[in-house]
């Protein structure tokens, strides 16, 4: 396998995008994007805060649409999440300034495929497997956050100054509102209330990834990142407060994600959907690159300890509602994601 160039190399002066970016039809999940502004076509909002709310009656109200997100979308933007609106713009600008950094500066952090492959952290992109894999108009830093005792600092950005201190205090904020959302999934259950809250625990991995989608002057024929669903627990991501482009699949139709100022998008990811016993789905989602601006976003991926066994919680199998996947460790799960989502399949599919 071999790294590609940086993609935000290939912008520059707006060149027709090389043919190993152009999507293939054969490739496309087919679907018509949805222009409607409908209730029923709109990412729920859920505010957070509600759901610990001494008023019984508002949290019951919000844990239902709580609910009806996990299940019918997998997908929600989450408000009232405690993480400190100036912590939301200091992070952005920090990946602002990180990524208009000279080339030769960011290559220091640049991902090294030889020997150990450190699970891929640092700067670069997608990871190239076979020959006629499209890859995705993004560059990104991959960083892991968590457990504390295995961060490799060497790939943490020295500049800007500040980024390490930001990242680490972002990381406690947002952990601390992924443990609200997989309390209250127990709870939607009837499962344990640690039931989910264990897939964060100290020794459970956490990843930071900043994605960087330079400007291309054919959107129409790549991707910003192809069409996946992530193979974590969940994941929350920041996306950027001006610039559009992430798009979910429901029902057969792309939805835009909007932009709600502060909120942070909240996904469901595959190793939930299968304890769940595909109660919570974990969505496909995508995202559309824009021929004027740049757009950034930050995604901070929980995933369940590589020794962990995932499979459907046993209260949630019945004679009307069968074990829907194999039982396997998180790490065989995660090689399985990685062989399949870089070839654009569905992994999940191959856990049935
Ligand atoms: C993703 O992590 O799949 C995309 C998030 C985004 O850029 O909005
Ligand atoms: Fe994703």
């Amino acid at each position: 396998s071999v790294q590609v160039k940086h993609v935000q190399e290939l912008s520059i002066n707006g060149v027709e995008p090389p043919p190993r970016y152009i999507r293939k039809e054969k490739d496309n999940i087919d679907a018509p994007i949805n222009t409607t502004t409908t209730l029923s076509s709109s990412i729920p909002i859920i505010d957070l805060h509600l759901l610990s709310s001494s008023s019984s009656q508002e949290k019951e109200k919000e844990l239902e649409k709580l609910k009806s997100a996990l299940t019918s979308w997998g997908i929600f933007q989450a408000i009232g999440h405690g993480v400190p609106s100036t912590l939301l713009d200091e992070l952005q600008r920090t990946a602002k300034e990180f990524f208009d950094l000279p080339m030769e500066e960011k290559h220091k952090y640049s991902i090294n495929f030889d020997g150990k492959q450190d699970w891929l952290q640092g700067y670069g992109n997608d990871l190239i497997v076979s020959e006629d894999q499209v890859i995705d108009w993004s560059d990104r830093l991959y960083l892991l956050v968590k457990p504390l005792d295995q961060r490799n600092y060497k790939l943490w950005p020295q500049y800007p100054t500040g980024f390490r201190e930001i990242l680490n205090e972002y990381s406690m904020k947002t952990h601390q509102a992924a443990e609200i959302i997989l309390k209250n999934m127990a709870k939607l259950l009837v499962l344990e209330e640690n039931y989910f809250v264990d897939l964060a625990a100290d020794n459970a991995p956490t990843f930071a990834r900043f994605n960087y989608y330079p400007p291309c002057s054919r959107p129409d024929l790549v991707y910003g990142i192809k069409p996946h669903a992530d193979g974590g627990a969940i994941t929350i991501v920041l996306p950027d407060k001006e610039v559009e482009g992430l798009q979910v699949l429901k029902d057969g139709q792309w939805i835009k994600v909007p932009i709600i100022p502060d909120a942070l998008v909240v996904n469901v990811a595959d190793q939930i959907e299968i304890m769940s016993n595909g109660e919570f789905k974990s969505p496909m989602h995508r995202v559309i690159t824009n021929s004027e601006k740049q757009r950034i976003s930050v995604a901070m991926f929980y995933v369940p300890e590589a020794e962990k066994y995932i499979a459907p919680a046993p209260e949630l199998i019945s004679e009307i509602k069968p074990m829907l996947f194999k039982k396997m460790k998180a790490e065989e799960y995660a090689d399985m994601y990685f062989q399949h989502s870089i070839r654009g399949k569905r992994a999940i599919d191959f856990a049935r």
